[in-house]
């Protein structure tokens, strides 16, 4: 079979496909025939081994996969051989097979196409649970989203409308905004075409009342300034590479609240949450009323260019390796 490998760290033209022997199935386990596998920010970072945690060479990248249940382990009955299923993790996805624990897939509902269930498993359950458990936002609410077309940020856009809130995107460019107002944004920023905090206030004169942050750097304090007393601003990733530092007398003098979100540790420590909010998320996905916007393709053989596209902040929405 063949798969992607990280044998060694760096930019994303180290991945190199290559021909490997099939994984062996273990106790509990399931294999899958991969079909689809999608892009995540992270996966650039753990080739590059400048993510939060290390995963020793040599590695098949990719966080999130879809494709068929292909042999169960003795004793597993849930999932069948046959179910499409898609699932997560920290690495291993850019392949044509894997094994992973048969309780650590879900299955697809019918409705939804391989390549959509590769590319929902991060970027869509990071905005819903932002959305619903961080900063809380309700109907009627003014939402402001950064990063408003990448994988994370464009998921919160079409999620927060969803929800009820009036959207604000900021992009880099007219075209990311675009497709930011086809999912639901009401308001669009371009932060190339000037000084975003004057943007802001044209735009939101009573202030926003979140903010969902998958960017950092120099667009964090401008986009904080905005919001009015009480706001929330969710901190969920440094995509621009820089980690911001906010006067912490803004946060005094405007009383608003500054929260983060890291998958793991809500897992851990708000899981009755988290089960609740899957399975709004899944109903969502089921009845199509939501629906990962996927701006690029490539293939198996492609993964490292797959890589590089995320890396230059090229990506609109969701990038896919299409394995089939
Ligand atoms: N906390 C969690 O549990 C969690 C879960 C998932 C992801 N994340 C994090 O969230 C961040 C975004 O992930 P994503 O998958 O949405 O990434 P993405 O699809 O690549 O989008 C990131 C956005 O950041 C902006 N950006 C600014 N400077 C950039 C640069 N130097 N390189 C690339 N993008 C740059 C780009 O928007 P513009 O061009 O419009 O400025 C881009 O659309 C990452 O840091 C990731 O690690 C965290």
């Amino acid at each position: 079979m063949r798969a992607a490998l990280c044998r060694e760290y760096g930019a994303p033209d180290v991945v190199r496909v290559e021909d490997v022997a099939p994984p062996q199935l273990g106790d509990g386990q399931v294999r899958i025939r991969v079909r689809a596998a999608a892009v995540n920010y992270p996966d650039v970072l753990l080739v590059a081994n400048e993510y939060q945690v290390k995963v020793p060479t040599p590695f098949v990248p990719g966080s999130e996969f879809a494709g068929l249940v292909a042999e169960v382990a003795d004793g597993v009955t849930e999932p069948a051989v046959g179910d499409r299923v898609s699932g997560t993790g920290l690495v291993g996805a850019f392949t044509e097979e894997l094994v992973v624990p048969a309780e650590g897939v879900r299955r697809i509902p019918d409705a939804v196409d391989d390549r959509s269930a590769a590319a929902f498993g991060v970027s869509h359950r990071t905005a819903y649970n932002v959305l619903r458990s961080v900063a809380r936002v309700r109907a009627g609410e003014e939402l402001l989203v950064l990063g408003a077309a990448g994988g994370v940020g464009l998921a919160t856009v079409q999620l927060g409308a969803l929800l009820g809130a009036s959207v604000t995107a900021v992009a880099s460019s007219q075209g990311k905004l675009e497709v930011a107002s086809s999912y639901g944004a009401r308001n669009l920023v371009n932060h190339r075409a000037g000084d975003l905090r004057p943007a802001l206030r044209e735009i939101l004169p009573q202030g926003g009342d979140a903010v969902v942050d998958p960017v950092g750097g120099s667009l964090s304090e401008p986009a904080l300034r905005t919001l009015r007393w009480g706001g929330r601003f969710v901190t969920v990733g440094y995509a621009s590479g820089v980690v911001p530092r906010i006067p912490l007398n803004l946060v005094l003098l405007k009383g608003v609240h500054v929260l983060g979100f890291e998958f793991g540790a809500f897992a851990a420590y708000a899981a009755d949450e988290l089960d609740r909010n899957e399975q709004e998320l899944l109903g969502l996905l089921a009845d199509r009323r939501v629906r990962p916007h996927i701006g690029a393709t490539f293939g198996l053989d492609d993964a490292a260019a797959a890589l590089r596209y995320v890396a230059d902040g090229k990506a609109v929405g969701k990038v896919v390796v299409d394995v089939a």
